[in-house]
């Protein structure tokens, strides 16, 4: 299929692009670089060894972005492309409504005309906020609390309204839970700009030298250890996630958790990160993080029963092939 890669060029987009070539797809990338870098592309474009096609615009340029869809002519979407860091979509509302629901209804008016039947929306199990009961499954109620939260609720909402007018058409909703890691060939991987938001990158940066101690968010949560727990996905694994999507029902709008099912806490990450990386993570207890949440996970058996899609990497091969990606690039893309 030809499928339209919004924020191809970012983390997940990457790691997609390349299982979305392995099944035969044919991708073109449409990224503003505004989070991401060209030489991402070009790295994924030697790893699947072709040059990977993209348009550099921005999903708010509607006549550009109508240019783009109106020549390529896609069969589906996969729409990554929007802004993600909570803490700054408190203080930067109008660009997170901006970028994430104004840029979807530009997509949306964009592919007016086209070939696309078919939508895979990125989306993040922050749609649900305050768990009522945990696993999550996909018929917990949504109650997005940051901003973020609320744009990522919106563009589903969006997304949902436009599969029910057009009911020849197919929506699915992935609700990400917490993505880590990095491709094999520790060629492509995650490279926060700055000081890293979560988790993962912070201890990567902190093993590599980059930061001298990770800072541990709170050790009184009502979990085993006293730290947050969460439901970390290999970055591969949710890459599948995507292509699975793409092979879906032919109608209708469908939403998945795409997680493990499985929850680890933060001390849970320090000591698997030590272990695969063979040196110490120095980090202090300091205190809780506003917005956080005690413990979240997946019920990923959704997707296990209508995707046939379920995780296969686990806690070890996340953290091995996050250290493998940062003690290549140190400095991430910029190295080069
Ligand atoms: C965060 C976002 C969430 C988003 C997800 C994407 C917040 C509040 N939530 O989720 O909306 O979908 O990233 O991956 O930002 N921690 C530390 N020290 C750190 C960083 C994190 O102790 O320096 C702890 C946190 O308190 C949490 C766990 O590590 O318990 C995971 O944090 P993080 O990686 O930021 O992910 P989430 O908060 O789950």
């Amino acid at each position: 299929m030809r499928v339209l890669v919004t924020g191809g060029a970012g983390y997940i987009g990457t790691h997609t692009l390349i299982e979305l070539i392995a099944a035969g797809h044919e991708p073109l990338v449409v990224d503003s670089f505004a989070n991401s870098v060209p030489e991402a592309l070009v790295r994924t474009g030697e790893l699947v060894q072709r040059t990977i096609p993209f348009a550099e615009c921005d999903v708010r340029e509607r006549a550009a972005l109508r240019a783009i869809c109106a020549d390529f002519n896609p069969e589906a979407v996969i729409h990554f492309a929007g802004l993600k860091a909570v803490g700054e979509s408190e203080e930067r509302p109008r660009d997170y409504y901006d970028v994430n629901v104004s840029g979807t209804l530009n997509l949306l008016a964009a592919l007016e005309g086209t070939a696309c039947k078919r939508i895979v929306f990125s989306s993040s199990a922050t749609v649900y906020g305050v768990p009522q009961y945990l696993p999550y499954d996909e018929a917990h109620p949504c109650a997005p609390a940051s901003v973020y939260a609320k744009t990522k609720h919106m563009a589903e909402n969006i997304l949902t309204d436009w599969q029910c007018a057009n009911p020849q058409t197919a929506v699915t909703v992935l609700r990400y839970f917490n993505p880590v890691g990095a491709h094999g060939s520790a060629r492509i991987g995650e490279d926060p700009q700055g000081i890293p938001n979560n988790l993962m990158p912070f201890i990567a940066q902190v093993a590599v030298g980059r930061r001298d101690r990770l800072m541990v968010f709170g050790d009184d949560y009502d979990t085993p250890d006293g730290t947050g727990v969460r439901d970390y996905i290999h970055v591969s694994d949710l890459a599948r996630a995507h292509v699975a999507a793409l092979g879906a029902a032919q109608t209708g709008t469908e939403v998945f958790n795409i997680g493990t099912g499985t929850g680890y806490s933060v001390l849970d990450m320090i000591g698997a990160f030590e272990k695969a990386a063979g040196c110490s993570i120095p980090y202090r207890i300091t205190g809780r993080r506003a917005g956080d949440i005690a413990a979240m996970q997946a019920d990923a058996s959704r997707a296990a029963d209508l995707l046939g899609w379920r995780a296969e990497l686990g806690l070890a091969q996340m953290c091995a092939s996050t250290w493998h990606w940062q003690r290549a690039n140190p400095q991430g893309y910029n190295g080069e």
